[in-house]
């Protein structure tokens, strides 16, 4: 589904270079469950950016669902990310002066579909994180963790093939992240692929295969033993 190969990002800041990714080769197949960990400036979300086609590599080539990414001009990128991913971040994203509803409802405006059927498939998508008693309410009139929820919420309305989510439960309080973690592990079992930037080891360990990275350069990439019960091989 995503094949990653000899991709480097360089940043050029007056003379000096920064190797944000250097030279990094990666296989991600359908349904898996991924752990993107590594230190502060390793390169993380530099991958993440790359993986949601919101910023292009210096080198190397990008394949996603077959096609190199590198052939897409800004308009087909700009669709890519619309329907085949879907973003998590940090610090919720959210719009603050539109509704729940709405807010979900926003990605699907780009799609041309009727108001009404917008409306019905984020009705069902805040369903299934559980907030569809919420939708009218105001994104302030949430916990940090129903924010959360109704970012996932909005990343899953247009049925993305992949779920990225950069440092998810960093704002959140312990059990809440539990909780948001609880939700990728149901939307997992439920057959999404789904890749999570964190740097915390008890949200990695709710992933069935942990890659890290340093320096830009992935260093470790290991199946999570107490995550899954199959080989490797019958997850690719
Ligand atoms: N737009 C940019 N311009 C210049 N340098 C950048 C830019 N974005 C990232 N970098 C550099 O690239 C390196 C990787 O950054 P990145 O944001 O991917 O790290 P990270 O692993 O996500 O870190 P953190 O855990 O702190 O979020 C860092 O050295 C950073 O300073
Ligand atoms: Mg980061």
């Amino acid at each position: 589904m995503i094949e990653l190969s000899g991709i480097r990002k360089l940043y050029r800041m007056g003379d000096q270079e920064v190797r944000a990714l250097d030279g990094v080769d990666l296989f991600i197949g359908r349904n898996e469950y991924m752990a993107l960990i590594g230190p502060s400036g390793s390169g993380k979300s530099t991958l993440m950016n790359l993986l949601g086609c919101l910023d292009t590599p210096t080198e190397g080539h990008y394949l996603l669902n077959g096609r190199d990414t590198a052939t897409l001009d800004d308009n087909a990128l700009a669709q890519v990310r619309n329907r085949e991913i879907g973003f998590v971040f940090q610090s919720f994203h959210l719009l603050p002066r539109m509704t729940v509803l709405d807010n979900v409802a926003q990605p699907l405006v780009y799609r041309g579909l009727p108001r009404a059927e917008r409306k019905r498939l984020a009705i069902e998508s805040l369903q299934r994180v559980g907030l569809g008693n919420r939708l009218d309410h105001l994104p302030n009139q949430l916990s940090g963790g129903q924010r959360q929820r109704v970012a996932v919420a909005r990343a899953l309305v247009g049925r993305p093939s992949l779920l990225l989510a950069d440092e998810p439960t960093g704002n959140l309080d312990s059990r809440t992240s539990a909780e948001i973690m609880a939700l990728f592990d149901e939307l997992h079992a439920q057959g999404q692929t789904v890749v999570v930037v964190t740097h915390e080891p008890d949200i990695a360990a709710h992933c069935h295969r942990t890659v890290r990275v340093n320096d830009g350069k992935i260093v470790e990439d290991r199946i999570n033993p107490s995550r899954t019960n199959a080989p490797q091989a019958e997850a690719h």
